[in-house]
């Protein structure tokens, strides 16, 4: 029985996150804490997993709700999805308001501006209030049906906040925040992954994913500012009408648009808004100038391609002359040597630009850049500073031409050419640039996890040639730490024990942080769970990794290659040696022998002494399955402290409860 508490507690919970992720992504006025955020969601998960008839289609437990898609499927759009035509001049953006003024003649027409966002195109339908289906453009009439994604998007309600047409169709926007994209394209480097191009790109890519829970993980965002289809009353006239309502039904809105009346002021807006627009969460390439009134609008119709009562107005890109110092040459993790050019600061778009990837050889004989060239410099998107030309006129002769180095910049070693990925490779595997590299993701947070193991440190342990290897931090000396600049005692003792409590962490982080080529924290975690110990993976075929779930044949001849190189063999016993967790001791590799726990379902909740994640790898390499909900084929629940809702309804149903200490007697049982 469901109490009356317990279901309008639900409620009360649903209102106050919609209003909070309406505080969040639509106000960017935070009343509470990320913290305190989880708090409330946990609480209705809990709830919910207790209740499960409370749970709704517009909870917010619910937006990470299905399984990976196979495809996405085709859906047709019911008001096609037409795009706009632009230009770059602002005599035929006139012309533009010329042409519709002669169509119109007897009215004075007003004019809204808009930002043009950068993003991806989606129409969005809300069937008596709630999310029913999302779609992207496609061929403008069928589009891909990407709701299970959509619905991942916290600023996009699952349910409108005010009444509304019985069916709504919007049209809008969604984009990768360009502070989550410099985010995301740093995690990807240092996963070794291709990076994204730009904040488009990334939306884009991150739309197309077919599982949702990845999805959620990007922290995409949208933005509306139209109308497909409306069924029913209350639908406004005015493009300046719709913005207004949109943002009552709580949906989110563009942050700023500008009314006009004539050709002079919409010149006005387009100027204020090239002023403002680096401001926004999004990137923008333009202004929208459209006709406000939507009876107008009918009045001049379309064209086959584009609507006559609408025009994009695009900003030329923000370009920056300046000085090409010098070409330096990176080198990366795995020895790619990339080359950079160190450019004379200058200001562009909004930041101070000293540095631009070069991409490698080809590019630079390409775009026919020397050392010393007066070089014109655009931001990518409008993020990532990139080369564009060269000012030839500029020219003295006294411009030297770029060459990549036959020897690593770093250690010297004769350089390799990669052919497969048309790269130059520093393949030594002493190359302090790559120590340096290798070292960092390896003390990261995502892998070991190293307290006081950061960039500066690492520089300095390989600068005093303290450490060659990654296995060196294990038997580094405290006298000699102690002795680095800005190293004191306490320091010293802070940095050895967070390398002391490294050797714990499960056998994943380890994968993961030995930076083999390709593999990321989701396939290491998936190839920890599938192989148990590190020499079970290490001696696996090429077919028994590709069994792996997320384990491509890339990777799976990178994992190969990489146990095949005497280095790493020599890096791995040394670090055996040092009595890292290879996955032996854990109680995984015995449980997936024994299978202690074959055939049981464990509910974990309440606070334990490990992740709960970790612990539920720990259980299913046992054999057992975990499951998030308690019901009548619980076999135990695993309660740690402030356990809640769960443990009452374990308790009602009869299941035996255990704590963390019985759980590891239980592993223990089967090692014996
Ligand atoms: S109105 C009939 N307004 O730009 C088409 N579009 O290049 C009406 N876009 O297809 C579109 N910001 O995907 C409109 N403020 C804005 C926009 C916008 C971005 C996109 C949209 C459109 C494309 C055209």
């Amino acid at each position: 029985m469901v109490s009356l508490n317990a279901s309008s507690r639900a409620a009360e919970l649903r209102r106050v996150i919609a209003r909070h992720d309406r505080l969040y992504y639509e106000e960017a006025a935070p009343e509470i804490s990320d913290r305190e955020y989880d708090t409330l969601l946990r609480e209705l998960r809990d709830l919910e997993e207790a209740h499960p008839e409370l749970r709704t289609a517009d909870s917010p437990t619910q937006r990470v709700g299905g399984k990976p898609l196979e495809e996405f499927r085709q859906v047709p759009h019911r008001v096609p999805m037409q795009s706009l035509d632009n230009t770059y001049s602002l005599a035929e953006a006139d012309a533009f308001l010329a042409r519709v003024e002669k169509l119109l003649p007897e009215v004075t027409l007003r004019w809204t501006i808009e930002p043009k966002i950068d993003g991806v195109a989606l129409s969005i339908t809300y069937r008596d209030g709630f999310l029913e289906q999302a779609s992207t453009r496609g061929d403008g009439t069928v589009g891909d049906d990407v709701t299970q994604n959509i619905r991942t998007i916290r600023a996009i309600p699952l349910k409108l906040e005010a009444a509304a047409p019985q069916l709504l169709e919007i049209r809008g926007e969604v984009y990768l925040p360009k502070k989550k994209f410099v985010a995301l394209n740093a995690s990807r480097e240092a996963d070794d992954e291709p990076l994204f191009a730009n904040p488009r790109n990334a939306a884009a890519g991150s739309l197309k994913l077919l599982d949702p829970a990845i999805v959620a993980s990007r922290g995409l965002s949208a933005v509306f500012y139209g109308l497909g289809a409306a069924e029913g009353s209350g639908v406004p006239e005015t493009q300046a009408a719709l913005l207004h309502w949109l943002k009552t039904l709580g949906l989110p809105v563009i942050p700023h648009f500008w009314e006009a009346s004539s050709g002079a002021e919409v010149r006005v807006a387009i100027e204020a808004l090239d002023k403002i627009r680096h401001d926004f969460a999004f990137e923008t390439d333009g202004a929208v100038i459209k006709l406000d009134s939507f009876r107008r609008r009918d009045q001049v119709g379309s064209t086959s391609k584009f609507p006559r009562w609408a025009m994009a107005y695009k900003y030329e890109p923000e370009r920056a002359r300046t000085r090409l110092n010098a070409i330096t040459v990176q080198v990366g993790r795995t020895g790619t040597l990339t080359p950079v050019a160190e450019l004379e600061p200058v200001l562009l778009a909004g930041s101070r630009v000293a540095r631009a990837t070069l991409h490698n050889e080809e590019e630079i004989a390409r775009k026919d850049i020397r050392i010393g060239d007066y070089v014109f410099v655009e931001k990518a998107g409008e993020v990532i500073p990139a080369i564009v030309g060269v000012d030839t006129s500029a020219r003295t002769g006294d411009e030297l031409i770029f060459q990549m180095p036959d020897a690593c910049p770093s250690c010297n070693s004769p350089v390799f050419h990669d052919p497969e990925i048309v790269a130059i490779r520093c393949i030594n595997p002493d190359c302090p640039a790559q120590i340096r590299r290798r070292l960092e993701h390896f003390a990261a947070r995502g892998a070991m996890d190293i307290d006081g193991l950061g960039e500066a440190m690492v520089d300095q342990l390989v600068s005093a040639e303290l450490v060659r290897t990654l296995a060196d931090i294990y038997t580094l000396d405290a006298a000699a730490v102690a002795a680095l600049e800005r190293m004191g005692k306490k320091s010293t003792a802070n940095l050895l024990a967070g390398i002391e409590a490294s050797k714990q962490r499960p056998l994943w982080r380890l994968l993961f942080a030995l930076g083999i080529p390709h593999v990321g924290a989701t396939a290491a975690r998936k190839l920890a769970v599938k192989f148990v110990t590190l020499d079970q993976l290490a001696a696996a075929s090429l077919e028994e990794l590709q069994q792996t779930e997320d384990v491509g044949e890339i990777m799976a001849h990178a994992i190969r290659d990489f146990f095949h190189l005497p280095h790493n063999r020599q890096l791995l016993e040394a670090l055996r040696h040092q009595r890292l967790n290879f996955g032996e001791h854990d109680e995984k590799s015995s449980a997936s022998i024994s299978q202690t726990l074959a055939g049981q379902t464990w509910v974990i909740t309440g606070t334990l002494s490990r992740p709960r994640d970790e612990i539920a790898e720990s259980i299913r390499a046992h054999g057992g399955t975990v499951s998030g909900s308690v019901s009548k084929k619980t076999s135990y629940v695993l309660a740690g402290e402030e356990a809640g809702s769960k443990l009452e309804k374990a308790r009602s149903l009869g299941i035996p409860i255990v704590d963390e200490v019985t759980l590891h007697k239980m592993f223990r049982a089967s090692i014996a």
